[in-house]
């Protein structure tokens, strides 16, 4: 299993201390915390190697290019994507997802449809809903009571006009794990596009975009260790080829006339402007790290703390919290409100009335504990409505936490109870 000892002392952060407190960082699913091997190869980048990319003949300018092409070829490696080709360094899963629907949108037609579903995450809902204007529908797969699909909808929703199906691998904050290869069946069989959105997959699990068989995946650096401002769009290389690019600039062209021009190969027709060499070396530093530790360790570790949290959740009496109880199809992430358990009925009205014990309240006071959690509507209003809550907060954890981290979150939620006089 993982030696969280051995992994903290890698990650620097970690030392900081709040309010004479040891930092408990539970806010991974937000952005997760970089190991000193990932700030050193920036650092390294920078100081030894610095030069744009695909554009000078210099010898420097040359291992740029090498550094950030072995860096795509890393991360092609880590998705089992058999050509790097495959992947489009974009910002972030929202950036790629919005090129999806740009590109994709574009050979869309009135009354097509796609298909998402009720979980998702803002960025996989707004830009398909930019669609609508030129008549398309979006149908939404709702959920059961334990936070898991209605699997039989995709079967009724679906038509001959549902030409995309998009959905998360991982909600964000039911953590449920999402059938995607049977999903993705379905999507093919339709002869429909399939995208994954992989934001809080690719971190913490093995991904095989050839075993999910998916068009698209869409995935984020900062997430996964490394960096802000990378991000990953997996697609088949085939389906890239006849796509339309999304921004134009240097970078993507062949050819540029007066009269027009032409695109260069995928990835780069994707990849206009100066792209982000440190973020692509970052983040493949990010890759080695992890299969260091190995994916499946990262995935078993995970299930191992929400099992304990979940467990010490339940006995804590006066918490709810949505999303399956089954860690074999839950990420380790956990959303969660307080019940006032003195006064049910009381509780009952003022969440009716939307005054329940509110989620920021809970994310200060576990902060005096340096506990840190994430609270609102995590991207996820829809979801929220759906559950008929305005908000939750959310724990979730990472290779760097452990079982006294969740202890500590315990005893923190019990000052919450303290302060609030639940
Ligand atoms: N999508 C990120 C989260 O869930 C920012 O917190």
């Amino acid at each position: 299993m993982i030696d969280v000892n051995k992994i903290r002392k890698d990650f620097p952060i970690l030392e900081r201390k709040f309010n004479g407190k040891r930092m408990i960082y539970l806010d991974s699913t937000a952005t997760s915390q970089k190991p000193i091997q990932v700030i050193d190869a920036i650092s390294d980048y920078y100081k030894n190697y610095n030069a744009n990319v695909h554009r000078g003949i210099y010898g420097l300018s040359e291992e740029a290019t090498d550094l950030y092409e072995k860096s795509r070829e890393n991360v092609s490696n880590f998705i089992n994507s058999k050509q790097a080709e495959s992947i489009v360094f974009v910002r972030n899963t929202t950036e790629a997802l919005n090129l999806l629907a740009y590109t994709l949108g574009k050979k869309l037609k009135d009354g097509d449809e796609i298909i998402t579903t009720v979980m998702e995450h803002h960025s996989n809902i707004v830009p398909w809903q930019f669609l609508k204007e030129k008549g398309v529908k979006i149908k939404y797969i709702d959920i059961n009571e334990d936070g898991t699909l209605k699997m039989d909808e995709f079967n009724n929703l679906i038509t001959e006009r549902t030409k995309i199906i998009t959905v998360t691998h991982v909600s964000n904050v039911l953590g449920t794990i999402n059938d995607i290869k049977h999903i993705g069946k379905i999507a093919h069989e339709n002869g429909s596009y399939f995208i994954v959105d992989g934001a809080q997959s690719v971190p913490h699990m093995p991904v095989d975009v050839e075993n999910i068989d998916c068009d698209f995946l869409a995935f984020s650096g900062h997430k996964m260790l490394g960096p802000m401002g990378i991000g990953v769009l997996y697609g088949k290389k085939e389906i890239l080829d006849e796509m339309d690019p999304f921004m134009g600039g240097g970078e993507m062209i062949n050819e540029v006339h007066l009269s027009g021009a032409t695109w260069a190969d995928v990835p780069l027709k994707f990849e206009a402007g100066t792209p982000n060499v440190e973020g692509a070396v970052g983040l493949s530093a990010a890759v080695n790290y992890l299969k260091n530790i190995g994916m499946e360790n990262v995935r078993e570790h995970e299930k191992y703390l929400v099992n304990y949290a979940l467990k010490r959740i339940e006995e804590f009496n006066g918490i709810t919290f949505y999303g399956p109880r089954d860690s074999e199809i839950r990420g380790g992430v956990i959303a969660f409100n307080f019940k006032n358990v003195k006064n049910e009925k009381i509780a009952k009205a003022l969440m009716d009335e939307g005054i329940m014990i509110h989620p920021h309240d809970v994310a200060s006071i576990l902060d005096i504990n340096a506990v840190m959690v994430r609270s609102g509507h995590h991207c996820a209003q829809p979801l929220m409505d759906r559950l008929g809550i305005p908000a939750t907060s959310r724990a979730s954890f990472y290779i760097y936490n452990d079982l006294d981290d969740i202890d500590e979150f315990i005893n923190a939620l019990d000052n919450v109870k303290k302060v609030l006089k639940l």
